[in-house]
């Protein structure tokens, strides 16, 4: 069990923190909020006491004799601010300490996650500009918010990450608390995910069993990374990550044309989607009907190998990352396979996991290998998709070095 404080600070989305509280106790750890005086103007201690089990206090007097600012901060296995204001953005950055929680900042040795929300404006304030740029340079872990609708009729930037993110996130730096460098600033990198389905007429397809979990689990990592990331989606029932671009794509045809328009001014591109091999030849314009007959054949053609003419493209310097589901069978294991696509498609790493039996497609938990075209090979033990995701980051800024 890790220890968690959360803090929160005084804004409309303290509310959202409430479901971000409950996911961190349900993963079973022992969370402390410590929220601002001004935040339980939005949601009251009670609330937090009840969910999370523990005594809330925002001030350093009570239970004085305990001197909680200094063992919340010394036992804490991670702080996570959620939402973290402008003024306690600006408080965190200069040192100051005059409540429990910016106490609790100075005290902690801890990995720190910051998930800021407020208004447009004061994002993009240079005094905020500046603070987080603070933060990030002592290794703070500073996210980027979403964009949408704000408290009144405004839209924008300034939006709290949905919960879920911030908890896989928060569950990330748990597990290794050296995941979120904030090493791909500056970096365009471009992500597949999902699977794409081919049109047989106008209700049926032929589709696959991706979800799109791991390629959005790698681009919300490439993002909390500071990379400017654009997520081609296909058919992925999943919230948008907050600060990517999502492009949404249905057929293989329609992926290969926005990849290859994003892969322009790319850093890196990571082909994590299930791309059909083959279409219907003929797409027929209204539904196929029962004749009373065998049906005709379905007849297929090959599409295009989109990662394969990415390589054949690519751009001095560009990263090209593939993904290989794979399971073994009489003549080759996995890895064996994974080697073979690895040089035939030419990239510069390939994810190879080893699929059937339930294990990758739709579930929360992956493992797999990272393949190097120079021979590295990267073992990542079965856990969390975003445990993968960060190790294929990892992957991709080593070669961003060379
Ligand atoms: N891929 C692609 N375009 C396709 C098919 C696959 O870009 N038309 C990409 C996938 O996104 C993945 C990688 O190629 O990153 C490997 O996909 P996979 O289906 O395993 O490769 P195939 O070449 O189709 O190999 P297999 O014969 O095993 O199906």
């Amino acid at each position: 069990m890790s220890r968690v404080v959360l803090g929160v600070a005084g804004g409309i989305a303290a509310y959202k923190a409430c479901e971000l509280l409950r996911r961190l106790v349900e993963a079973g750890h022992d969370v402390t909020v410590v929220p601002t005086a001004s935040a339980l103007n939005f949601v009251g201690a009670a609330t937090w006491e009840a969910l999370s089990h523990n005594r809330v206090a925002a001030d350093v007097w009570t239970d004085a004799a305990e001197v909680p600012h200094v063992r919340l901060g010394r036992q804490a296995d991670l702080v996570v601010v959620a939402p973290a204001t402008a003024d306690l953005i600006a408080k965190a950055a200069h040192g100051l300490a005059d409540d429990l929680l910016t106490n609790t900042l100075l005290t902690a040795r801890c990995p720190v996650l910051f998930a800021p929300a407020m208004h447009t404006e004061m994002w993009e304030h240079p005094a905020t500009v500046d603070n987080i740029a603070t933060l990030r340079r002592r290794g703070t872990v500073v996210l980027d918010p979403a964009s949408g609708r704000l408290t009144g009729a405004d839209t924008g930037k300034g939006r709290l990450p949905e919960a879920a993110e911030i908890a896989r996130l928060a569950e990330l730096l748990l597990r290794r608390p050296d995941a979120l460098p904030h090493d791909l600033a500056g970096r365009h990198v471009v992500v597949s995910a999902g699977g794409t389905r081919e049109a047989l007429d106008p209700v049926r397809f032929l589709g696959n069993a991706s979800t799109g979990q791991q390629g959005y689990a790698i681009a919300a990592v490439a993002a909390a990374r500071g990379a400017r990331v654009t997520l081609v989606a296909a058919n992925a029932d999943l919230p948008d990550p907050a600060a990517v671009d999502v492009v949404r794509v249905v057929s293989a045809l329609e992926l290969r044309e926005a990849v290859h328009k994003a892969a322009e001014d790319a850093d890196c591109v990571v082909m994590a989607a299930a791309v059909a091999d083959f279409r219907p030849s003929s797409l027929v314009d209204h539904k196929i009907k029962k004749s009373g007959t065998a049906p005709a054949p379905i007849v297929l053609e090959e599409n295009p190998d989109v990662l394969a003419e990415l390589v054949a493209a690519r751009r001095p310097g560009q990263v090209l990352v593939g993904f290989a589901a794979e399971t073994g069978d009489a003549t080759a294991t996995v890895l064996d396979h994974g080697r073979t696509k690895l040089a035939r498609k030419g990239c510069d790493l390939l994810v190879v996991n080893a699929v059937g039996k339930g294990v990758a497609f739709g579930q929360a938990d992956n493992t797999g290998v990272i393949l190097g075209a120079d021979g590295t090979e990267t073992d990542v033990p079965f856990g969390p998709k975003a445990v993968l995701a960060a190790a294929v980051c990892d992957a991709i800024v080593s070669r961003f070095v060379r």
